[in-house]
């Protein structure tokens, strides 16, 4: 992962854990409404994808495990992981785009409220991606994915009447800068880092359709959700994915979809608008967006206000915010992995480590999303709005309510490092939290397509009977239970 320059290493902070009276009554244990659904408290874990699906993206066991042991810790909401929408294979990632699968989601609905107490509420991440290919070998790109054009041939100096092979074994004896000289940027993008497609191929007949075929999808998904028993959806908006790409300041799609702010907002407005039509007032509909993309040429904190505005205007009923993310500055994957949108500068700014520059890693998005909160109430919204990254303790997560920076706080990696935080707390037994380490461990399994475990727990008690392990046999799947 991408780490700024200046690599300096940020201590935990020092803190204070509440006695239990001081928790009972303060902001982060009051509850809130989420347009119907009301969070018994403010504690939110965000999206965490585990690796833990099928291949054809069902709820295994391991799913129910990992869901299960985050709601016993009883915090306000829980999103499950970034969720497919369309029937299409997508490895072992979760999946809603079809009938087939709600009988595991019922079971995950089912286990989370038994496991909560019924006190936890539970919403899922909806997401549409884009199809992304892994780095090719040079001589397999040459002689099979790559279509030869006219470009090509003048290159190596062979006409229209060449046949094609001889053109490809050209190329293939071409050296690295001739054949970028060769090449396009696309080209050049598909032989070193993969190809990925984008929402502004409006000349691919499926990317140009995506206004037309994604409000129905989400809704849906959104629809099955409800079925099911989930309080609410979350609509993948934010990092490297189709909406958030719809949203960049880098979408100049021609079609009205593109271009100017108004236009960028207009399929996740439209999007948002089909879902609420389908699944009515009584069922919680929220977005997760970016309050900067952090990549040159990118959106930035104002247009995360016009588009929050926006999309409270619609009567979202909440707005849950993340940065960065994206491919674009991602790193170069090694031949036959694909790009991993958290690699880059904008990685580090989603998640980010202790290795740090001199504002470091804590709370570190807590401004950009004040300023978000700011407009939306500027323009008479009253949608609570969602903050996380590298949020850890009681103390920074009722300072932020306190000075009215958001109106839930997000952890994710310290949720990972230890589910019980929220009860830990409520409770006044902070003291017994295990603080996560900001080290991303985590991420880089999940970079890896691994399992997510935490380091602080993945290793302890491993050969107790009964505890799930990864096929490796050394790892737990779920930390371990804290006996109260
Ligand atoms: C293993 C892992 C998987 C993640 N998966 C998702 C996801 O599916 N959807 C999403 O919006 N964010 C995802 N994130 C980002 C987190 O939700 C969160 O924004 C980020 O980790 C920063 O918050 P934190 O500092 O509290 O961890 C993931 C993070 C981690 C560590
Ligand atoms: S692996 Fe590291 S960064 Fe991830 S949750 Fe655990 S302590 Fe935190």
């Amino acid at each position: 992962m991408w780490t700024p320059p200046e690599r300096i290493r940020h201590p935990l902070p020092e803190t204070r854990w509440p006695t239990v009276e001081v928790a009972a009554a303060s902001r982060l244990f009051s509850p809130v409404a989420l347009g119907p659904v009301t969070a018994l408290r403010r504690t939110f874990v965000p999206a965490m994808v585990p690796w833990r699906a099928t291949e054809d993206g069902a709820v295994t066991a391991e799913v129910l495990d990992w869901y299960a042991r985050f709601a016993a810790g009883r915090p306000g909401v829980i999103v499950v992981e970034a969720t497919g929408i369309r029937d299409v294979a997508s490895g072992p990632l979760l999946r809603i785009g079809d009938d087939r699968f709600l009988p595991g989601l019922a079971r995950l609905v089912d286990v989370v409220r038994a496991a909560s107490g019924g006190e936890t509420r539970l919403f899922i991440q909806l997401i549409d991606f884009l199809a992304i290919r892994r780095r090719p070998e040079r001589e397999k790109f040459l002689a099979r994915h790559l279509a030869i054009t006219a470009a090509h041939r003048a290159a190596v100096e062979l006409d229209a009447a060449a046949p094609e092979d001889e053109v490809r074994a050209a190329l293939a004896r071409l050296d690295e800068p001739q054949l970028r000289a060769a090449f396009t940027p696309r080209e050049c993008e598909a032989l070193e880092r993969g190809a990925r497609e984008r929402v502004t191929d409006l000349h691919l007949a499926h990317v140009r359709a995506l206004p037309m075929v994604l409000p129905r999808r989400f809704a849906d998904a959104a629809d099955r959700a409800r079925r099911v028993g989930f309080d609410g959806v979350e609509l993948h908006y934010a990092h490297a994915y189709t909406m958030a790409s719809f949203l960049s300041a880098q979408n100049d799609r021609d079609d009205g979809y593109g271009g100017s702010r108004e236009a960028r907002v207009r399929l996740p407005l439209e999007v948002a608008c089909a879902v609420r039509e389908r699944v009515g007032a009584a069922f919680a509909v929220g977005a997760r967006l970016l309050g900067d993309e952090i990549i040159d040429g990118g959106s930035r904190v104002a247009d995360a206000e016009h588009y929050a505005v926006a999309l409270a205007r619609t009567g979202l009923d909440y707005l849950s915010f993340s940065t960065g993310g994206k491919f674009e500055d991602a790193a170069q994957p090694k031949v036959g992995e694909a790009v991993y949108p958290y690699t880059g500068r904008s990685g580090y700014e989603c998640m980010p480590t202790v290795r740090s520059d001199a504002r470091g890693p804590f709370a570190r998005q807590v401004s950009t999303v004040a300023a978000v909160r700011r407009a939306v109430r500027g323009a008479g919204f009253a949608t609570p709005i969602v903050v996380a990254g590298g949020i850890g303790t009681f103390e920074e997560a009722e300072g932020i309510l306190a000075r009215g920076d958001a109106d839930l706080v997000g952890m994710a990696r310290q949720s990972l490092a230890d589910p019980d935080w929220s009860e830990k707390v409520r409770l006044g037994r902070g003291d017994e939290v295990r603080r996560c380490h900001y080290t991303n461990y985590c991420e880089a399994l999940d970079q890896r397509h691994r399992q997510v475990t935490c380091k602080l727990w993945d290793h302890v008690d491993v050969t107790l009977p009964g505890v799930p392990l990864d096929p490796t046999g050394r790892r737990r799947l779920v930390a371990p239970l804290w006996r109260r």
